[in-house]
């Protein structure tokens, strides 16, 4: 009742680990298929390692979190042991990449589709760094560019395009990403930047300032990119963006969403929110007029 496909990937149920939510740690991974998530999406991958920024990076407050964690990941060159122990998951997994340029985000996606993860997720879409993140979001050519090389290296593996909600018109590069051949796509990362100052030493909290925003403050945001996108594109939304509750989910399935992201709610409700969540949305459909969650799939347009 729960099962769910994604371009040509089954899912156990709706509720996939969103990028950069938990470490690299396969074990901890482990753990969240435990959970009962129906799929999980690595820590953003670029290159080279990268330390991003220090601590402070991750500020929870009542309705959110702000993280400048500025894309730390251990870079494509050590993540050969990682791929050997994700493996035996069993769930699928999205392998999220990031590049300075069109040519860093094909070698990334060459090598993830070599070693089989089930999705390629292009971030395109960080408001945490300067020179990899948003500015490609931001502009749908450049968008276009990316997705169609990484499109070319990766053979069968579905690649999903996941964008920013600053864009101008998310609805537009979502259908741009679909023109240049993007099997699904990703709404939204993160907001930002935003700030926080520590009013007894006048001082901004996070070390470098800013970060983005995420869960339950952005989910608004994230039904109306959902809503538009929906509209405009075919393929796929995986709808991400304040997912705490089944109710949530639900909403973000109705805006149009075929599988949902959960992140800042692992925070808030520990490592059990995926089955936490899954139960709900199974209690809410047993009380609802839907059949099965394929009818919620878009119902608010109807
Ligand atoms: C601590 C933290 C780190 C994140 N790192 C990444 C990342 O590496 N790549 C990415 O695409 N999104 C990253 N995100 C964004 C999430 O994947 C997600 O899009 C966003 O948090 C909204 O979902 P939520 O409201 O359920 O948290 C990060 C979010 C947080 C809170």
């Amino acid at each position: 009742m729960m099962g769910v496909k994604l371009c040509n990937v089954r899912l156990g149920n709706p509720t996939i680990l969103s990028s950069g939510i938990l470490s690299m740690n396969v074990d901890v991974l482990k753990e969240v298929v435990k959970n009962g998530a129906g799929a999980v999406t690595l820590k953003s991958t670029g290159i080279e390692p990268r330390e991003g920024h220090h601590n402070p990076k991750v500020l929870v407050w009542e309705h959110g979190l702000v993280n400048c964690y500025g894309l730390t990941n251990q870079g494509i060159k050590n993540m050969d042991s990682e791929w050997e122990e994700l493996k035996n998951l069993q769930a699928p997994v999205i392998a999220s990449i990031f590049g300075a340029n069109i040519e860093e985000f094909a070698e990334v996606a060459k090598y993830m589709a070599k070693k089989n993860a089930s999705m390629i997720e292009v971030n395109v879409s960080c408001p945490n760094t300067k020179e990899h993140g948003m500015a490609f979001g931001l502009n749908k050519e450049l968008c276009y560019d990316v997705i169609k090389e990484v499109k070319k290296v990766s053979g069968d593996v579905p690649v999903i395009a996941k964008l920013t909600p600053q864009a101008l018109n998310i609805a537009e590069v979502a259908k741009t990403c679909e023109e240049a051949g993007a099997d699904a796509i990703s709404a939204i990362n993160t907001l930002g930047p935003g700030m926080f100052i520590n009013i007894d030493v006048a001082k901004p909290i996070l070390s470098n300032k800013t970060g983005g925003l995420s869960g339950p403050a952005i989910k608004p945001i994230a039904v109306r990119c959902i809503y538009d996108i929906y509209k405009e594109v075919k393929i796929p939304i995986i709808g991400i963006g304040g997912v705490t509750y089944g109710k949530d989910a639900v909403e973000l399935m109705m805006a149009g969403a075929t599988a949902v992201g959960i992140g800042s709610a692992v925070y808030y409700r520990g490592i059990g929110v995926f089955k936490k969540v899954c139960d709900e949305i199974e209690g809410w459909l047993e009380k609802s007029n839907f059949s099965s969650l394929k009818e919620v799939i878009g119902a608010a347009h109807e």
